[in-house]
């Protein structure tokens, strides 16, 4: 391990509300960078696999989970200020308008919120930031309904 991926991995344990509302580093350095991003992403699939809570939005998705896994991980490296490696490669995403094939509803979004906040627990995301991200995902996710109730 690098000195840089030292630094990383210290933040994603240490990141306060303080560093998170200073803007002290952005997200992605305060989550731990690529290794720790991809880490929760995969977390989140695997429950999403895995919970039968989480069925009613995993058979939305491809089998295997793999191009889901990297898209979902190119995608936040970007959001959270870390490389654009899905626009490097898709252009915008227009999120709103590639998830309009799949009925989004309440139940949906909070599902998939679920499984995100189970993820972040799980890898060891410092608690101000999960709520930080929390906050983030729940706006991007509420956006998304394109069902009633
Ligand atoms: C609200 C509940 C959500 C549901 C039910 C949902 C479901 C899906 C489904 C079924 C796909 C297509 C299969 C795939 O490519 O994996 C997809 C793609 C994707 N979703 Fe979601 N999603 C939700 C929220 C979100 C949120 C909050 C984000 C970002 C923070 C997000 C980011 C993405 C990305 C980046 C893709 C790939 C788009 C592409 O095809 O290039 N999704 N989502």
């Amino acid at each position: 391990m690098n000195q840089d991926e030292q630094t990383a991995n210290a933040a994603t344990t240490t990141a306060t509300s303080v560093d998170i509302e200073e803007e002290k580093s952005n997200l992605y350095e305060l989550i731990g960078g690529a290794e720790k991003l991809r880490e929760m992403v995969d977390r989140f699939y695997d429950l999403m696999e895995l919970e039968p809570e989480f069925a009613g939005i995993r058979v939305m998705h491809p089998t295997p989970l793999d191009s889901s896994r990297d898209k979902l991980f190119w995608f936040l490296s970007g959001w959270m200020g870390g490389p654009d490696l899905y626009i490097s490669q898709f252009g915008h995403p227009r999120l709103r308008a590639r998830h309009l094939p799949y009925a989004i509803a309440s139940d949906e979004r909070d599902q998939w919120l679920r499984c995100m906040a189970w993820a972040m627990q799980d890898v060891g995301i410092a608690e101000p930031l999960q709520q930080h991200l929390m906050q983030s995902f729940y706006q991007t996710a509420d956006w998304m309904r394109n069902t009633p109730g």
